[in-house]
Protein backbone atom coordinates (compact mmCIF):
# COMPACT_ATOMS: atom_id res chain seq x y z
CA UNK A 1 0.00 0.00 0.00
CA UNK A 2 1.39 3.57 -0.43
CA UNK A 3 0.95 5.32 2.60
CA UNK A 4 1.66 9.36 2.91
CA UNK A 5 1.97 9.95 7.02
CA UNK A 6 1.72 13.86 7.84
CA UNK A 7 3.83 14.44 11.31
CA UNK A 8 7.08 12.61 10.70
CA UNK A 9 7.52 12.89 14.91
CA UNK A 10 7.69 10.19 17.17
CA UNK A 11 3.87 8.53 16.05
CA UNK A 12 4.24 9.59 12.32
CA UNK A 13 8.14 8.31 12.07
CA UNK A 14 7.53 5.36 14.41
CA UNK A 15 4.45 3.91 11.82
CA UNK A 16 6.44 4.97 9.04
CA UNK A 17 9.05 2.53 10.19
CA UNK A 18 6.46 -0.25 11.45
CA UNK A 19 5.02 -0.08 7.81
CA UNK A 20 7.82 -0.40 5.55
CA UNK A 21 9.03 -3.41 7.92
CA UNK A 22 5.63 -4.48 6.99
CA UNK A 23 6.31 -4.10 3.01
CA UNK A 24 4.60 -0.73 2.34
CA UNK A 25 5.93 2.12 0.71
CA UNK A 26 5.66 4.90 3.36
CA UNK A 27 6.09 9.30 2.96
CA UNK A 28 6.22 10.73 5.75
CA UNK A 29 5.90 15.03 5.49
CA UNK A 30 6.81 17.43 7.92
CA UNK A 31 6.34 21.18 8.53
CA UNK A 32 7.63 21.74 4.84
CA UNK A 33 4.22 20.26 3.48
CA UNK A 34 4.84 17.91 0.16
CA UNK A 35 2.01 15.91 -2.00
CA UNK A 36 0.07 12.97 -1.41
CA UNK A 37 -1.71 12.98 -4.21
CA UNK A 38 -0.15 9.24 -4.96
CA UNK A 39 -1.23 7.87 -1.64
CA UNK A 40 -3.63 5.13 -0.78
CA UNK A 41 -4.07 6.35 2.85
CA UNK A 42 -3.12 9.57 4.24
CA UNK A 43 -2.51 8.97 7.88
CA UNK A 44 -2.17 12.44 10.14
CA UNK A 45 0.29 12.47 13.20
CA UNK A 46 0.55 16.59 13.92
CA UNK A 47 0.04 18.03 17.28
CA UNK A 48 -4.21 18.55 17.41
CA UNK A 49 -4.22 22.33 17.60
CA UNK A 50 -1.72 22.25 13.89
CA UNK A 51 -4.23 20.38 11.85
CA UNK A 52 -5.43 22.65 9.51
CA UNK A 53 -2.02 24.09 9.70
CA UNK A 54 -0.51 21.39 8.82
CA UNK A 55 -2.75 20.12 6.04
CA UNK A 56 -2.84 23.19 4.37
CA UNK A 57 0.68 22.57 3.36
CA UNK A 58 -0.69 19.38 1.48
CA UNK A 59 -0.91 19.14 -2.39
CA UNK A 60 -3.18 16.11 -3.86
CA UNK A 61 -5.08 15.62 -1.22
CA UNK A 62 -8.48 14.54 -3.24
CA UNK A 63 -10.38 12.18 -1.20
CA UNK A 64 -8.15 9.48 0.24
CA UNK A 65 -8.81 6.92 3.06
CA UNK A 66 -7.62 8.73 5.93
CA UNK A 67 -6.55 7.97 9.75
CA UNK A 68 -6.43 10.46 12.10
CA UNK A 69 -3.72 9.72 15.19
CA UNK A 70 -4.09 12.94 16.96
CA UNK A 71 -5.03 14.17 20.47
CA UNK A 72 -5.69 17.69 21.32
CA UNK A 73 -4.11 18.82 24.57
CA UNK A 74 -5.33 22.45 24.63
CA UNK A 75 -9.13 23.66 24.22
CA UNK A 76 -11.03 22.44 21.30
CA UNK A 77 -10.82 25.46 18.64
CA UNK A 78 -13.93 24.16 16.98
CA UNK A 79 -17.28 22.92 16.31
CA UNK A 80 -16.39 19.69 14.70
CA UNK A 81 -17.56 16.89 16.68
CA UNK A 82 -13.74 15.48 16.62
CA UNK A 83 -10.39 15.99 15.26
CA UNK A 84 -10.88 13.36 12.90
CA UNK A 85 -14.37 15.04 11.51
CA UNK A 86 -11.87 18.36 11.33
CA UNK A 87 -9.70 15.95 9.15
CA UNK A 88 -12.14 14.53 7.19
CA UNK A 89 -13.61 17.94 6.01
CA UNK A 90 -10.48 18.77 4.64
CA UNK A 91 -9.12 15.20 2.78
CA UNK A 92 -12.62 14.23 1.89
CA UNK A 93 -12.74 10.27 2.05
CA UNK A 94 -13.69 7.64 4.29
CA UNK A 95 -12.10 8.34 7.72
CA UNK A 96 -10.93 6.09 10.94
CA UNK A 97 -9.54 7.47 14.28
CA UNK A 98 -6.67 5.23 15.40
CA UNK A 99 -3.31 5.20 17.27
CA UNK A 100 -4.12 7.61 19.78
CA UNK A 101 -4.84 5.59 22.38
CA UNK A 102 -1.08 3.72 22.61
CA UNK A 103 2.19 5.25 23.18
CA UNK A 104 4.73 5.66 20.48
CA UNK A 105 7.72 5.36 22.79
CA UNK A 106 6.74 1.55 22.92
CA UNK A 107 6.26 0.67 19.40
CA UNK A 108 9.65 -1.02 19.28
CA UNK A 109 8.47 -3.29 21.97
CA UNK A 110 5.56 -4.77 20.51
CA UNK A 111 6.36 -7.47 18.81
CA UNK A 112 7.92 -8.85 22.63
CA UNK A 113 4.87 -8.95 24.52
CA UNK A 114 3.95 -12.42 25.44
CA UNK A 115 0.02 -11.69 23.82
CA UNK A 116 -0.76 -8.69 20.89
CA UNK A 117 -1.20 -5.83 22.36
CA UNK A 118 -4.76 -4.13 21.38
CA UNK A 119 -5.46 -0.70 19.46
CA UNK A 120 -9.17 0.81 19.75
CA UNK A 121 -9.98 2.31 16.32
CA UNK A 122 -13.22 3.74 15.01
CA UNK A 123 -14.00 4.55 11.51
CA UNK A 124 -16.50 5.21 8.69
CA UNK A 125 -17.62 1.92 7.15
CA UNK A 126 -15.56 2.31 3.80
CA UNK A 127 -12.77 2.97 5.91
CA UNK A 128 -12.96 0.16 8.35
CA UNK A 129 -11.12 -2.81 6.45
CA UNK A 130 -7.98 -0.49 5.34
CA UNK A 131 -7.58 0.80 9.12
CA UNK A 132 -7.70 -3.09 10.74
CA UNK A 133 -4.80 -4.10 7.99
CA UNK A 134 -2.73 -1.14 8.69
CA UNK A 135 -3.19 -1.57 12.51
CA UNK A 136 -2.36 -4.93 12.15
CA UNK A 137 0.70 -4.54 10.01
CA UNK A 138 1.76 -2.29 12.66
CA UNK A 139 1.64 -5.49 15.35
CA UNK A 140 -1.01 -4.30 17.03
CA UNK A 141 -4.82 -6.10 17.29
CA UNK A 142 -7.47 -3.94 16.25
CA UNK A 143 -10.48 -3.58 18.07
CA UNK A 144 -13.23 -1.62 16.65
CA UNK A 145 -15.50 0.45 18.65
CA UNK A 146 -17.85 1.61 16.37
CA UNK A 147 -18.51 4.57 13.66
CA UNK A 148 -16.74 7.43 13.16
CA UNK A 149 -19.10 9.61 15.32
CA UNK A 150 -19.45 9.33 17.76
CA UNK A 151 -16.49 6.50 18.15
CA UNK A 152 -13.64 9.51 17.10
CA UNK A 153 -14.63 11.49 20.20
CA UNK A 154 -15.01 8.85 22.74
CA UNK A 155 -11.22 7.80 21.36
CA UNK A 156 -10.05 11.51 22.13
CA UNK A 157 -12.10 12.11 25.37
CA UNK A 158 -10.23 8.92 26.66
CA UNK A 159 -6.99 10.71 26.40
CA UNK A 160 -7.15 11.93 29.86
CA UNK A 161 -7.56 8.87 31.55
CA UNK A 162 -4.03 7.22 29.10
CA UNK A 163 -2.23 10.21 30.64
CA UNK A 164 -3.98 9.63 33.59
CA UNK A 165 -2.89 5.92 34.16
CA UNK A 166 0.40 6.67 31.81
CA UNK A 167 1.39 8.92 35.11
CA UNK A 168 1.24 6.17 37.57
CA UNK A 169 2.79 3.05 35.35
CA UNK A 170 4.26 4.67 32.81
CA UNK A 171 3.95 4.13 29.00
CA UNK A 172 1.40 1.08 29.17
CA UNK A 173 -0.01 -1.48 26.12
CA UNK A 174 -3.89 -2.39 27.00
CA UNK A 175 -5.39 -5.92 25.88
CA UNK A 176 -9.38 -5.88 25.29
CA UNK A 177 -11.16 -9.22 24.95
CA UNK A 178 -14.46 -11.11 25.41
CA UNK A 179 -14.27 -13.40 28.10
CA UNK A 180 -12.43 -16.46 27.44
CA UNK A 181 -9.93 -15.03 24.80
CA UNK A 182 -7.59 -13.64 27.08
N1 LIG B 1 3.68 10.43 21.21
C1 LIG B 1 2.71 9.55 21.48
O1 LIG B 1 2.92 8.53 22.15
C2 LIG B 1 1.32 9.79 20.96
C3 LIG B 1 0.37 8.78 21.15
C4 LIG B 1 -0.91 8.93 20.62
C5 LIG B 1 -1.23 10.08 19.92
N2 LIG B 1 -0.31 11.08 19.78
C6 LIG B 1 -0.71 12.26 19.01
O2 LIG B 1 -0.10 12.13 17.72
C7 LIG B 1 0.24 13.44 17.21
C8 LIG B 1 1.73 13.49 16.93
O3 LIG B 1 2.42 13.28 18.16
P1 LIG B 1 4.00 13.03 18.18
O4 LIG B 1 4.29 12.56 19.56
O5 LIG B 1 4.41 12.23 17.02
O6 LIG B 1 4.54 14.53 18.01
P2 LIG B 1 6.00 14.99 17.59
O7 LIG B 1 6.98 13.89 17.84
O8 LIG B 1 6.19 16.31 18.25
O9 LIG B 1 5.89 15.19 16.01
C9 LIG B 1 5.01 16.14 15.48
C10 LIG B 1 5.15 16.18 14.00
O10 LIG B 1 4.23 17.14 13.52
C11 LIG B 1 4.88 17.94 12.56
N3 LIG B 1 4.32 19.28 12.52
C12 LIG B 1 4.29 20.19 13.50
N4 LIG B 1 3.73 21.33 13.05
C13 LIG B 1 3.42 21.11 11.78
C14 LIG B 1 2.84 21.91 10.79
N5 LIG B 1 2.43 23.14 11.01
N6 LIG B 1 2.69 21.37 9.57
C15 LIG B 1 3.08 20.10 9.33
N7 LIG B 1 3.64 19.30 10.23
C16 LIG B 1 3.81 19.81 11.44
C17 LIG B 1 6.33 18.00 12.97
O11 LIG B 1 7.05 18.33 11.80
P3 LIG B 1 8.65 18.48 11.74
O12 LIG B 1 9.20 17.09 11.78
O13 LIG B 1 8.91 19.15 10.43
O14 LIG B 1 9.02 19.29 12.94
C18 LIG B 1 6.54 16.59 13.50
O15 LIG B 1 6.94 15.73 12.46
C19 LIG B 1 -0.25 14.42 18.27
O16 LIG B 1 -1.55 14.83 17.95
C20 LIG B 1 -0.26 13.59 19.55
O17 LIG B 1 -1.16 14.09 20.51
C21 LIG B 1 0.94 10.96 20.28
Amino acid sequence: MNITVIGRGRVGGGLARLWETAGHEVRTLGRDGGDASDADVVVVAVPGHLIDEALRGVTGLNGQATIDATNLYAERGTDFPSLAHQVKSVVGGPTAKAFNTVFASSYELIGEQRVTPSNLYAADPEAKDVTARLIGDAGFDPVYVGDLDPGARLLEDSSGLTRALAGQIGPFFYRYGVPGEL
